[in-house]
Parts: C-alpha cells; sequence; structure tokens
C-alpha cells in the first residue's frame, strides 16, 4: 500500500490512528531500517520495508482471511435472529475490517471460507462469469457410481436451473466423493445428488480456486492469507 506512514499502519497492521500515532512518537517504527517518528511522510510498504515492533507491516490496505468454518456457524457476516455467524469467530480488529464472506457454505457444511474487504475480488471470484472450482469432500448415506459421475459431468436440471458440468471423483466404496463445482448455487451439492438418490450426510470444502484449506487449521480457528496465497487469489480473478 503506498500513502502516509501512520494511514499505512493503521490500514495494514490494524490500528488505530491514534495507536499508529503512539507507535510513531516511541520509535516503534522502522522504514528501510531508520526509526521513522513522521506520520505525515509517504511510504510504499511494497517497496519499502516498514516495520512495527519488529514485524513487517505490508499489504494492500484490504484484509483476507482463511476460516476452517464449523458445521453449526452461518457463514453470514450478521445474523438478525443472533446465530453464530463466521464473523463471531474473528477479532474484533478484523471485523472492524468488515471483510465480506466469498461463496456460501451451508450451515450444516464445514471448511474452507474465504473472507476478503478486496469487494471486487470477491466479486470477481463468484460472478457467474468466472467461478473459481471449489471442490467438497462428501459423504452419502449409500456409495456413488460411475453413472452417477457422467450424470454429474452432464447438464443436470435442478428445477430452477441446469448445472455445469461438474466432477464426481468416488474413493473408498464410494460413499466418500470429491466434488468440484465451478458455479455455487444454493444447496447444489445437496440437490444434485439427491436427484441421483443419495443423501449427503457431511460436506467439507477443501479449495476454492488456488487456496486450499491450511491442514493445521482446526475448526473454528482462522489465519490471514499469506502473501503468496493472496497473489494467487488475485491472479485467478485477472487482477494482477
Ligand atoms: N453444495 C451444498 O449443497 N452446500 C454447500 O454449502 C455448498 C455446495
Amino acid at each position: 500500500m503506498t500513502g502516509r506512514l501512520d494511514k499505512v499502519l493503521a490500514t495494514c497492521a490494524l490500528i488505530s490512528r491514534t495507536e499508529a500515532q503512539t507507535a510513531l512518537r516511541a520509535g516503534r517504527v522502522t522504514v528501510d531500517g531508520a526509526v521513522c517518528r513522521e506520520g505525515k511522510n509517504r511510504v510504499d510498504s511494497a517497496a519499502q520495508t516498514v516495520l512495527l515492533d519488529g514485524r513487517r507491516v505490508e499489504g494492500d490496505g484490504f484484509v483476507y482471511l482463511m476460516l476452517y468454518k464449523p458445521v453449526g456457524v452461518l457463514s453470514a457476516t450478521e445474523d438478525k435472529k443472533g446465530a453464530v455467524t463466521a464473523m463471531d469467530l474473528l477479532p474484533e480488529e478484523y471485523r472492524k475490517a468488515a471483510p465480506g464472506v466469498v461463496g456460501r457454505l451451508d450451515k450444516d457444511a464445514e471448511g474452507l471460507l474465504l473472507l476478503t474487504s478486496n469487494g471486487e475480488l470477491n466479486h470477481r471470484l463468484t460472478s457467474p462469469r468466472r467461478h473459481a472450482d471449489k471442490l467438497y469432500r462428501v459423504t452419502l448415506d449409500a456409495a456413488a457410481t460411475e453413472e452417477d459421475a457422467a450424470a454429474f459431468a452432464a447438464p443436470m436440471d435442478l428445477g430452477d436451473f441446469i448445472t455445469q458440468p461438474a466432477r464426481l471423483e468416488l474413493l473408498e466404496d464410494g460413499r466418500v466423493c470429491l466434488v468440484t463445482l465451478r458455479e455455487g448455487k444454493f444447496h447444489q451439492i445437496k440437490r444434485m445428488f439427491a436427484k441421483r438418490g443419495r443423501t449427503v450426510l457431511t460436506l467439507k470444502r477443501l479449495v476454492i480456486g488456488p487456496l486450499r484449506l491450511d491442514p493445521a487449521l482446526e475448526p473454528g480457528r482462522w489465519r490471514p492469507l499469506s502473501s503468496g496465497e493472496i497473489q494467487a487469489l488475485l491472479r485467478a480473478a485477472d487482477m494482477m
């Protein structure tokens, strides 16, 4: 991010302008190795090394997080009826940055949830024209077959819409599957399996475009994306 140092600190380190001023006055901020106390100095956090308390301050001013959404939590940012939402699992400083959820995940599903305040990226990753591939691990009440895989690969009429080709891979005895979807219509996987006479027992999202759920994340935990992950997403959305 390019701009006044106090603004860059506040936006990228998720602190208030007042906290940024306090840190600057206390000599806790360095730019390219030299202590800087002037909040009004212009910096470019990509070209210069800005450190706050020895930690790199960088970013484009947006928040990018991955959350392991547990079963029972809504993939929304707020709920009028007071149900627990993804936002409730984030600390205050991230909530204040108001990230939006990229692509819904049912309340009874779990797995990768991408949250970002970068509205353009959110729009591009979910727009019908350039949907990113999403990969889900599914368990079923009865084994899926190669005929089901062929049916998933062909357009399927779900009443209110016709699906785009989806990929169904059978694991183990067919009761466990991997499903790759381009689009993400309401209850799509459950409805596709229902059409084939199966019931989805569990559904876990593992991948959105180039982003994979960190296997080290426990359900309910989150982490900021690495700069490599952010760049891969921006590239996938033709924004780099
Ligand atoms: N398909 C579903 O049925 N539910 C989801 O949450 C995502 C895909």
